[in-house]
Order: structure tokens, then sequence, then C-alpha cells
């Protein structure tokens, strides 16, 4: 770490020189903003600032669920995906993949081994896992699998072998029953190498007849230690942006391709070897960025994301189907007079997130070991629905949950555009229907978020909120394969999101989409968060969300130049809010012009300022720049402090920069 702050001490310094000598350097008559400290004009929710999160990219099968085996139950499109088999001499018969469809519809396939005195080399399953699996020096992992032996006799090696062919981790798993029932056992080992792409190997000692499934391998060290649990490091940057919500599970997969595809929380939930498998929209959804191997095999599943956000700090936001399959695919309609199991999916899900636990659904929750509620406040209701046909079924679920559970706040879509014939009779209608929230998502590329940083300058304050559930600068094309998430994409969202954020009694909730992606995987570009097995990094729109989301105050204040609010004038864009708790003023700035800034910041309608200010400034002057694996806080915020002189600061903001400045106020 502190290698890394020597490595970058002379671009630090000349970035404080910039802060500190600005004025002298440029003879440019500084530009007077003032802050009315003193005039709030809106709050800012708890929720402002939250995180989208889909199964996208790999964002949860391969990604945040440390499972390390992929097609662990053998139910993808093909059984053996993911898996090699190899033997020596081959027998035919040795291994044959069963199906118990009817008394097991969840999880009906599982393998039959058929060995005759096996030894090393004689039957060998290997999973490939995820694109490789990462495995860790000195780091103990959990192998476990279901099975079922009648008598004993086969003994199961675990190895788990780097791409060099070396192993780096054994294990011998002697069965302890024998039983025509299925059992489960594990056994936990410990790697001796690291590896970011190994495999793990199974072979089989001895003679018998042994059915196995569930055939799983987690690291120990995942999010809070829980078996079975999540990947740490993701999960750990989620955390440190401390987000207001968390949404989930989409997205797209919320809708499916057809009906049969959508996503069902009830499913989700319960022994995960219930968890009824799917495939993933994003397995065939772009010709050009296949991924046959993309299941959701939902050990991440509905309880999970409500501790997750939980743990995160974060109020759940699901958002559910609304009786429509994307209206890209089959746009499959539920008929209305069968449109009752998916608005009492809605009315269960909220008894399962906040029931007392002698409710049907509370008692669930209780029984996953959650007997607190989850504290539910909001659902969404479909994704990116559009047309009258959305709208009356929207009417049904609204009308049904409104008189259950009045304060549930219901999240409605605004479509796939945040403008056009489409969008504009969907807010008429949703408006007129008093919508909690109308969700706008937007995929443009950076001159639209800078042309836009005013959008809601002339929005109804009163009445229905805006969501802005998925947003994301597009710095090629919109979902074009070569969008990078760089310093242009990130500034321009900054941008933005001081409209955002000036707008806060109207705006009351936002997040970028999507989350991760995994290097080798993804579908969609860009993200949030990239990983690959062993790393994770937040980009430069990573940082823009945190600095954010962690300074999001509790009230919007004025911040004007000649009278005016900040959006653009010679690239300058500007918010303000006030923490009444810490008695911070918080000032954010975005200044996408090569040319320093020079400002005097005056602070009006407040007794006493602090006499030194705090500043997280990210800056680069290459607007192309990008965080990588390698350097994965290449644009990120570096800490600083200013003066601060009879209420007034001096800045300069420097070229290309996104700054927030912290003023402590009595
Ligand atoms: O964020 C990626 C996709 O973009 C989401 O699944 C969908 O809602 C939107 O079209």
């Amino acid at each position: 770490m502190i290698e890394m702050y020597r490595k970058r001490l002379p671009y630090l310094l000349v970035i404080l020189i910039s802060v500190q000598m600005s004025s002298i350097a440029f003879a440019q008559a500084p530009k007077t903003v003032h802050v009315l400290v003193n005039k709030p004009v809106a709050d800012v929710q708890p929720t402002m600032w939250g995180v989208f999160f889909e199964d996208i990219n790999f964002g949860a099968d391969g990604g945040i669920y440390a499972e390390l085996i992929k097609n662990r139950s053998f139910e993808f499109f093909k059984p053996l995906m993911g898996w090699k088999v190899e033997q020596k001499p081959f027998v035919e018969g040795a291994v044959t993949v069963l199906n118990r469809q009817i008394e097991n519809t969840a999880n009906p396939r599982y393998l039959a081994i058929n060995l005759h005195n096996a030894t090393k080399g004689t039957l060998t399953l290997i999973n490939e896992g995820f694109r490789g699996m990462g495995i860790k020096k000195d780091m103990q992992y959990d192998f476990s699998l279901q099975y079922r032996l009648p008598s004993k006799g086969i003994t199961i090696h675990v190895e788990l072998i780097n791409a060099e062919k070396e192993t780096i981790g054994t294990a011998v798993f002697t069965p302890t029953t024998t039983s025509n029932e299925w059992n489960k056992q594990s056994i936990r080992f410990t790697s001796t190498a690291t590896s970011a792409k190994a495999t793990c190997a199974i072979w089989f000692e001895g003679s018998g007849t042994m059915d196995i499934d569930m055939v799983s391998l987690f690291p120990t060290d995942t999010w809070k230690n829980r078996p079975g649990g999540m990947r740490a490091d993701m999960i750990q940057l989620l955390a440190d942006m401390k987000p207001g919500f968390l949404r989930f599970p989409g997205g797209c997969i919320v809708e499916g391709f057809d009906l049969s595809q959508r996503y069902q929380w009830k499913k989700t939930i319960g022994p995960i070897e219930n968890r009824q498998l799917l495939i993933n929209r994003w397995n065939f959804e772009f010709a050009h960025r296949p991924a046959p191997d993309y299941f959701q095999t939902f050990g991440l599943g509905f309880f999970e994301y409500f501790q997750l956000a939980e743990d995160i700090g974060a109020a759940p936001l699901p958002i559910l189907n609304c009786g429509m399959a994307c209206q890209f695919n089959s746009a499959e309609l539920v008929p209305i007079n069968q449109i009752d199991p998916y608005v009492q999916d809605a009315l269960d899900l909220i008894e399962f997130a906040n029931g007392d636990i002698t409710s049907t659904w509370g008692k669930i929750r209780a029984d996953m070991g959650h007997p607190a509620p989850f504290n539910l406040t909001m659902m969404g209701i479909g994704n990116e629905n559009w047309g009258p046909q959305y709208i009356e079924r929207l009417k049904i679920f609204q009308k049904a949950i409104k008189e259950k559970y009045p304060y549930i706040k219901l999240i409605t879509s605004a479509g796939t555009d945040p403008e056009g014939a489409r969008f504009d009779s969907l807010n008429t209608a949703l408006r007129a229907m008093n919508a909690d929230f109308i969700d706008e998502h937007y995929y443009r590329k950076p001159d639209w978020f800078l042309q836009n940083a005013r959008r809601y300058d002339n929005y109804p304050r009163n009445g229905t909120k805006i969501f802005a559930g998925e947003y994301a600068a597009h710095s090629v094309k919109t979902v074009g394969v070569d969008n990078k998430n760089n310093w242009l994409s990130a500034l321009s969202e900054a941008a933005f999101m001081t409209g955002l954020e000036r707008n806060a009694g109207v705006v009351q909730m936002a997040s970028y989409a999507p989350l991760f992606a995994h290097a080798d995987a993804w579908q969609w570009t860009p993200d949030l968060i990239w990983v690959d097995n062993l790393r994770a990094y937040g980009t430069t729109d990573y940082y823009v969300q945190q600095l954010f989301s962690v300074n999001k105050g509790n009230r919007v204040l004025p911040i004007t130049l000649n009278n005016e609010v900040i959006a653009g004038q010679d690239s300058v864009y500007a918010s303000a809010v006030m923490d009444t708790v810490t008695k911070e003023v918080i000032l954010k700035m975005v200044n996408l012009s090569s040319n320093p800034q020079i400002l005097s910041i005056e602070l009006d309608g407040v007794k006493k300022v602090l006499a030194k200010g705090s500043l997280q400034l990210m800056q680069n002057n290459n607007l192309n720049a990008i965080n990588t694996f390698e350097q994965p806080r290449f644009v990120a915020p570096i800490s600083l402090d200013f003066p601060i002189q009879n209420k007034k600061i001096a800045y300069t903001a420097p070229g290309y920069s996104f700054q927030v400045l912290k003023i402590q106020v009595k």
C-alpha cells in the first residue's frame, strides 16, 4: 500500500500544487459560487444512491456466488457440460446420467458410477470451474457431495490441479454412510499454491456402485465466513459503497425469454438441492457474446439477496415479473384471467420478507435462519416493460398490493428508453395511476449525460418520484462491445449525477448498471466492477458512485453561479448537500474542461466555518484512462485538504476532475 502511494507521489504533488497554488499559476479571475447553507430545498433520502444487481456477465454463478464447481447437479442442457470424464480403460456404462424426473422435478439428474477394482486413473471426473477456478495458497476449501452408496467399497480422491497440471491440494473423501438414501458429506482441505485457472479432479478407488449429485467446492473465506456463501472481495466493494438500496435480481432476467424462463423467487429459496436450475437469458441473448454454459443454480436466491442487503446496510428492492416475458424476445403475456399466481407471488414475497414467524412465508424465512423481518418497504413490478398490456397488468398488482400492504412503495417501468412515444405514454399513464416511483433507464453516450444534467430541473415536485434504475455512459455506442469504463464516461456520469442530487426531492433513488462483469465471461460492457477468478477492481465509474454515496448528506442546498444552477457553464457541474448529523456542507463538482477552473466558493447563511476543509479528488488528463487489474486505482480518489478564510474558499478545480469538498460548519 505504502509502495503504491510512493509510486504515485509525484502525481499527487502535481495535484496538490495545482489545488493549493493554482490561483498563482493562472491569472484568470475567480468565478464566485454561492452555497446557501441555511436554505435547504429538499431532503436527500437514505436510499438515494444504491446498487443494481443482476446475474449478467457471470455476476452470480461464477461471480459473487463462491461455488467453484460448474454444473454441480448435472442439470445444464448438456448434463456433463463443464465436466470431463477420463477413463482408462474405457468401460461402457461406468458413468451414466440418470433422470428421476417423477420423484424430483427440481433436481432430477444425477450420476451413477459403476466400478470394478478402480485405482488412480481408472475413472476421473474433472470440473473446469467457471472459466477455471481461482484457488488461493493456504486457503481452506470445503468439498461436498450428495451420494447414495448401497455398500462400502468406494473412496473418492479430490485433487486441485493448476494450469501447469500440478496438484495443488488433495483430499480423501471416504463415504461414511452406506444406504439406499441420499447422504450429504463434506471434507475440508488446504491448497498448497495459488492458481487463477485451476480445475478440480475427482477420482474413484474401489469397486461397487455409487450415485452422486450436488458436487460442490467452496472456499472458506466467504463473505462473513458463511459456508456456501459469497466472494468476500466482491461483496466488500459493494459494502464500501455504503449503498442505500440493493436492487435484485435484475434486469432482464426477471422477465425471461418466455414466461417459463421468468425469475420465480419461490424456486430460489429453501435447501439448495431443491432450487430448480434455470437457463440464464444472457446464455444466448447476444449472438456475438454467447455463453452456452450460463445457467442460474439459485444457490444465491432471494433469502441470500435479502441477507446481503441487510449485511451492507442497504434497503432491499426486489423486482418481480409482472406477467410479461421480455418484449424483445418472445413478448409472451399471461392472460389476465391467469395473472393471480403472479400477483400472489408478490404478496407472498412481502410476507416472506416482513411476515411474523407464525405466518406461512414468515415461518419459511425463520426456518432459513432469519426470524427477524427484512423490513421490505418497496418492490418493482416488471423490469423494462411497456405498452397498454403493461399498464393493464400493473393496475392489478397495484390494487392487490396497496390493499393488503399500503406501506409498500411500488416501482413501475418507464420501458427501455428515457424519451420517445413509448416513454411519453408510459409516463402519462403511470402518473395518472399515482405511481410511487417511475424507473427510468439510460444507456447513452457521454454527451447525453452532459446534455441531460438539467433533465429533472422541471419535473413535477409533487406526486410520483423517479428511480434512475439503470444508467451508464457508453463510450462507443449503446450496448457496443468496445465500450470502456473510461474517465470520460465516469466524469459525464458524475456531471449528470450532480443533476440528480440537485433534484433529490424528485429523484429519490439511482443506480449504475450493470454491477459486475467477469473479464472472461462478460456479455455487456461497461460495468461497475470487473473481476477475474482471484481479483476484483472498481472502475473509474465505481469511484464516482462511491463518492456520491458515502457523501450523500440529507438536505439539498442551492449552489449557484450568477444565480443559476451550475450545470455546464464552462464545463462545470455542481451540487451541494448538508449533512445535518455531521454538520458538514458537502460540495460535488465536475470540471469537464481540460483547463483548471478558478473559483471562489462562498458559504452564505452560516455562522462559523472551520478553517480547513477536506477534499476527495479524482483527476486525470487522459479522458481514455481506465482502471485495470494491474492498476486498479489508476483513476481513484485521493484525500487532500484546503484552507477556508472568512467562510470563503479559494479553490481551483483541476482540468478533467471530479471532487467532493467537505466543510465543517457551526
Ligand atoms: O443492465 C443490463 C440490462 O439492461 C438489464 O438487464 C436490462 O434491464 C437493461 O436493458
